[in-house]
């Protein structure tokens, strides 16, 4: 039986991308290899949205087909952004690559390519197409296979339709594209099924679930009175699908806040008091050339009607750094910004221009060692503000998904709160992955809450 391994980058639609992948594949009769180094068939699912990742995606393809020499019949295959982004000039900047599929088309063509990888073809190219967006996702004989998580993902609006000037996702992933709420309900009881506790619904932009050709169906009604999809949809599954504690959705925009949505994050026990939310920039004329569609007023509204609506929310945020033209001016717009909006992560992107899109046009003319600086700056004073508000935490008990041993300390384990803070604690007996624990937060750090476990408060 042939065994595969999977590379992922990238975002988290990249991570359930391959982990659906990998469904395909175990239902299709091949094995999970042991060892990346042992596998028959590598694949790679790979990010365009910085210059980084694309290298590293290169390199580590680079590498697996040099090994090659030693193993001769490995198969190596790239999936995911980089496939549509580059298109057949991947082939001469990988020699010996089997195959490149896009993200939508993977799905249905990913065994296929496999079995005619292993008879010997190479250089086999399967583009994306527009529609087809469902192939992407399991067959209904997906099968079980691999190891519970109990916190997962499902996608729930493919592609990008809004045009920022220095993102390259419309170009990779496509025109926006929903899915029928009744294709993501079976998909999400599905998850409950294989054990999941906690599903975090995702789209590049997925506020904008069901903005753009599409429907509700009539047969969906919603008793608590919403009109907009994204709403309705969050009622439906936690109507429907009770084992599923929690629900998210991301990534947020601002101008998706609406008091809907607000009031379906508070009304909803299910839905979790968090929210990432990218700002991006703190400068109006940043945003403006970023096309971002909102100014810093605007996204700071937002925040405050999250931080009125939903109690204790927690909120995150991207943001980023040297932006063609950003001066010290607009990069201290940002870290004002920053410290308004209280946010309770942040994940700081060096801006890294991306060919084909509107600002890669513009000369890249923050320096590098200013754009670390500015990077480094922005990590500082967010180390800052996680503590002092993670310090809020203390003395408080949470309700924790464990997630089993902590990467760092094995003897502990960590899960993580409805606001998604990480928590560590001493496992008690008996206690499994996916349990719900209750915890009396007794220290923090920026990132992490630490504490004890009190009486387990339900079995899932
Ligand atoms: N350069 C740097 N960061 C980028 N992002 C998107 N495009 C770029 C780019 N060209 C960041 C944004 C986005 C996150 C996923 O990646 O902050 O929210
Ligand atoms: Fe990377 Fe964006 Fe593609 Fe996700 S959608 S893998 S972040 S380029």
């Amino acid at each position: 039986m042939p065994t595969f391994s999977i590379h992922t980058y990238g975002c988290q639609m990249n991570v359930r991308d391959s982990e659906l992948l990998a469904r395909r594949l175990r239902a299709a009769g091949f094995a999970d290899a042991p060892a990346e180094d042992e596998a028959d068939v590598v694949l790679v699912n790979s990010c365009s949205v910085r210059e980084k990742a694309e290298e590293k995606a290169l390199g580590k393809l680079g590498m697996l087909c040099a090994a090659r020499r030693e193993r001769p019949g490995l198969v190596v295959g790239l999936t995911g952004c980089m496939a549509n982004r580059l298109g057949p000039d991947v082939f001469a900047l990988v020699p010996g690559l089997s195959f490149s599929v896009g993200p939508r088309a993977a799905g249905a063509a990913v065994v296929d390519l496999v079995r005619r990888a292993l008879a010997g073809s190479k250089g086999m190219l399967v583009p994306d197409s527009e529609r087809g967006a469902e192939d992407a996702l399991p067959a209904k004989d997906a099968g079980a296979g691999g190891p519970p998580a109990p916190a997962s993902f499902v996608t729930i609006l493919f592609g990008c339709n809004q045009r920022c000037s220095y993102c390259i996702v419309p170009f990779v992933r496509g025109r926006e594209e929903s899915r029928d709420p009744r294709a993501v309900l079976a998909e999400v009881r599905a998850e409950a099924e294989r054990g999941a506790r906690e599903i975090t619904l995702l789209g590049q932009s997925v506020m904008r679930y069901g903005r753009m050709g599409f429907a509700w169906p009539d047969d969906l009604p919603s008793p608590m009175g919403f009109t907009e999809p994204l709403p309705r949809l969050l009622e439906l599954l936690a109507r429907e699908v009770p084992a599923i504690r929690r629900l998210r959705f991301t990534s947020g925009h601002p101008l998706g806040v609406t008091p809907e949505l607000v009031r379906a994050m508070r009304e909803i026990p299910a839905v979790c008091a968090h929210l990432h939310l990218p700002m991006q920039s703190g400068s109006d004329r940043v945003l403006k050339e970023m096309r971002r569609g909102y100014d810093r007023a605007r996204y700071l509204d937002a925040v405050r009607a999250l931080r009125e609506g939903v109690p204790d929310i927690a909120i995150t945020t991207d943001v980023i750094v040297g932006f063609p033209g950003e001066t010290e001016e607009d990069f201290e717009l940002t870290r004002s910004a920053m410290e308004e909006a209280a946010f309770d992560n942040a994940f700081v992107f060096k801006y890294s221009p991306r060919p084909g899109t509107p600002s890669a046009e513009r000369p890249d003319d923050v320096p590098d060692e200013e754009k670390r600086r500015r990077d480094q700056v922005l990590l500082a004073d967010q180390d800052a503000r996680g503590q002092r508000l993670n310090d809020r935490w203390t003395g408080r008990t949470v309700e924790v998904l464990a997630d089993g041993p902590s990467l760092r300390n094995a003897a502990r384990w960590s899960g993580r709160t409805e606001q998604n803070k990480i928590v560590v604690f001493e496992p008690v007996p008996g206690l499994a992955r996916g349990d719900f624990v209750q915890v009396r937060i007794e220290s923090a750090h920026p990132q992490t809450l630490f504490g004890t476990v009190g009486a387990p408060c339900s079995a899932p």
